[in-house]
């Protein structure tokens, strides 16, 4: 392997690309990244082969913050004859020693993009056949194994990647796809559902979002994050200036205080879990966040850092950079991820939970 395509939103790839730059850096292996502004992906190419183990465990999707999904080229397809597309993909296939547990047929998350999503789901179907035909591909999907992306950026145009369990996005596209909730206030709940699902597993979801719990909601207002702690029975302090929802309000559950959330303080000295959501400075909130973690006024913390500026990765950078020195100057433990989901726009979901 030489090359890495990294998926991410349009407009995000110099951000990517740096990303890319020095996490790969960081790891002691170096290249260089190539894209065109809002493509909606980065390929990086390395300057020497790399280790498989470096594909298959060491570099993770899950460190990243601007990439969605991490897929590893084998080959490039050019100028596939449309009358026969399957036959030159098994070629290339069969001289890949991979066994694959499924094939997803993808595009760029891009308008151009798009215009290929219809022709991209009905190739799968026949593709999928002929694979499993010549035994590329196991009988039932087994995402175990190695996934086979066949990347279409034109009609005829198609790159071949593989990508392995333990570094991948789980989601086709790298897009974690949610139902909007009806009884949610805004659509800002998707935000916070997509970093509940994505970026806690399963004890940490257990551990943060308890039945009966105490959280902060900074910036609640209408309540789509308040919503989802609700949901999962959680009592609520939601401070906004703003108006919350009336059905968040008749559970119970809430709260409403009608301050500043940066001078606010919890009514019982300590929560569980701090949020916030407000529209702010990253370097603010990043601090403000600090302030509520060092003096455990709450155990953990998500949330979003705004980026409407154009250095945004080095803007995330610093931000994270200086909460992590603060932390880690504590006798606790405390893991640390961001990442750019598919319901945020311009600007990034941060996770911090402390280890007990
Ligand atoms: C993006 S909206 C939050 C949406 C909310 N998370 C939801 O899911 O419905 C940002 C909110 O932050 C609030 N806000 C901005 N600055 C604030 C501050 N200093 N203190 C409290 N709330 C603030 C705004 O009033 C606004 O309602």
């Amino acid at each position: 392997m030489t090359s890495v395509i990294a998926y991410c939103r349009s407009g995000y790839e110099a951000d990517t690309a740096k990303e890319l730059s020095e996490r790969t850096a960081k790891l002691n292996v170096y290249g260089y990244p190539v894209f065109k502004p809002n493509q909606g992906y980065v390929e990086f190419t390395f300057y020497e082969p790399l280790k498989e183990s470096f594909c298959t465990s060491e570099f993770n999707i899950k460190d990243t913050v601007f990439a969605r999904q991490l897929i590893w080229l084998f080959a490039q397809l050019p100028e596939l004859d449309a009358t026969d597309r399957i036959a030159p993909i098994l070629d290339e296939v069969s001289r890949h020693s991979h066994k694959f547990g499924a094939v997803w047929v993808e595009y760029p998350d891009t308008d151009t993009g798009k215009g290929l999503a219809k022709f991209c789901r009905k190739f799968a179907v026949p593709l999928r056949q002929a694979l499993r035909k010549k035994q590329h591909l196991s009988k039932q999907e087994n995402l175990k194994l190695p996934v086979l992306h066949v990347f279409f950026t034109d009609f005829n145009i198609c790159k071949l990647a593989v990508s392995y369990p333990r570094t991948r996005s789980p989601f086709e596209l790298g897009v974690c796809r949610l139902k909007f909730p009806s009884a949610a206030p805004s659509r800002s709940t998707l935000k916070l559902e997509e970093a509940i699902i994505t970026m806690l597993d399963e004890q940490q979801r257990k551990t943060v979002f308890r039945a009966g719990a105490r959280a902060v909601d900074l910036g609640a207002c209408p309540g789509g994050w308040t919503y989802q702690l609700v949901t999962r029975e959680m009592y609520v302090e939601a401070v906004d200036n703003g108006t919350i929802d009336d059905k968040l309000m008749a559970t119970g559950q809430v709260v409403h205080f009608a301050a500043d959330g940066f001078a606010y303080k919890p009514q019982h000295q300590k929560v569980d879990l701090l949020v916030c959501d407000m529209i702010e400075q990253p370097d603010r909130v990043a601090k403000l966040m600090g302030d509520w973690l060092v003096t455990g006024r709450s155990l953990h913390a998500i949330f979003n850092l705004k980026l409407p500026m154009k250095q945004r990765y080095e803007t995330v950078s610093a931000a994270l950079l200086s909460l992590k020195a603060r932390l880690a100057k504590l006798n606790d433990t405390f893991i640390v991820t961001a990442r750019h989901l598919y319901h945020d726009r311009d600007e990034v979901t941060v996770v911090v939970i402390r280890q007990c």
